[in-house]
């Protein structure tokens, strides 16, 4: 199989490409790009046979009309989608096949009501449905979008295993892919809450205001070829909502180093980590995040201290500041930029 993934900046578009019969299909490519796109694959010399959007954007303009207009290529979207074009309308569990590789759809709603996942053998194309470590997913506070059916969607990915390879539509990190089983360690999303809880939380959040957005949707839905008058702005984790828009108290490395009052400290990393080159503050207990709900017990007695919650970059420790609140401690806060912080201002840090 050829896949590549074609942008250099925070949205992705991948190829994947028959090397056999030399079709090729285009996920989530952007408009004004498209001659790069064909560029590339007169280069390979491959065919364009599909282009796929796994959801209505909201950020960028799509580039699958045109493509189609250019290729004939058919345009995929999901059978819930709104656009006014897209010739092959796909539903749950329908195989589609860019030469012998196969690419199984699964509907995953909740960023928008048309989201979809590919499935491919060895990798899942998740769109804006679930993004890498801290970026969490997409949010869902968009028109069509839906935390509850989010918390549904993501339960689809319980059969899936660990060593599925996870490519996501967007990340503002640097991050090219993952596996599933290191974003059920890493994801905010993937952190084990009641689905009252996960509506809660998202439904919590004050997000930054997006009405330049509902404009990209409207000219994604009218399927445009024009990418003027629309503006875009630049830079930012526009799409994402991880754990650092949880608006959860914070404590800096600084702080913590100079408080005064007793606090305690609850490391919520996994063992490797804690005993790990990062080390850990001298007299932190080790509670790993995906047990924090079943072990606050073991914290009942300090319920009415503060609680500094620590983690390697400050998203599982916001996480487990709020799944304290949620469960009535008075002051939990999280230490703002976890073990990697406080080692790189060169705080004290216990070792093995
Ligand atoms: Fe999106």
């Amino acid at each position: 199989m050829i896949f590549e993934q074609l942008n250099d900046g925070n949205c992705r578009t991948y190829l994947i490409a028959s090397p056999d019969t030399h079709e090729a299909a285009l996920v989530d490519p952007l408009l004004g790009r498209e001659d790069h796109y064909l560029g590339v694959l007169r280069d390979r010399g491959l065919s364009l046979r599909m282009v796929l959007d796994t959801h209505v954007h909201a950020d960028h303009l799509s580039a699958c009309a045109l493509l189609r207009d250019r290729t004939r290529a058919e345009h995929v979207v999901h059978e819930q989608s709104r656009v006014a074009e897209g010739s092959l309308r796909v539903e749950e569990g329908r195989r589609i096949k860019v030469g012998a590789i196969p690419m199984d759809v699964l509907h995953t709603p909740g960023h928008t009501s048309d989201s979809m996942s590919l499935r491919l053998p060895d990798r899942l194309l998740t769109g804006d449905f679930l993004f890498l470590g801290e970026g969490g997913a997409g949010r869902t506070d968009l028109p069509g979008g839906d935390p509850g059916m989010h918390w549904d969607a993501l339960q689809k990915l319980q059969p899936l295993e660990d060593a599925l390879l996870v490519f996501p539509g967007h990340d503002y990190r640097g991050n090219t892919h993952s596996t599933l089983g290191e974003e059920r360690k890493r994801n905010p999303r993937l952190q084990p809450r009641s689905r009252g809880a996960y509506v809660a939380w998202l439904q919590g959040l004050q997000l930054p205001a997006a009405d330049w957005m509902k404009a990209v949707v409207m000219a994604n839905l009218a399927c445009t070829r024009n990418n003027k008058g629309i503006e875009i702005p630049l830079g930012g984790a526009v799409c994402e909502v991880g754990a650092g828009c949880s608006g959860v108290p914070q404590m800096t490395c600084e702080a913590l180093m100079s408080a005064q009052e007793p606090l305690v400290l609850l490391d919520v990393r996994n063992p490797d980590e804690f005993i790990g080159p990062l080390g850990h503050i001298e007299g932190a207990r080790l509670i790993p995040l995906p047990e924090l709900p079943r072990r606050l017990g073991e914290l009942e007695a300090f319920r009415d201290q503060p609680i500094i919650t620590i983690c390697k970059a400050g998203g599982r420790s916001n996480q487990a500041a709020t799944i304290l609140q949620e469960a009535g401690f008075a002051d939990a806060r999280s230490l703002a930029g976890g073990m990697g912080r406080w080692n790189q201002l060169e705080l004290p840090a216990a070792k093995g």
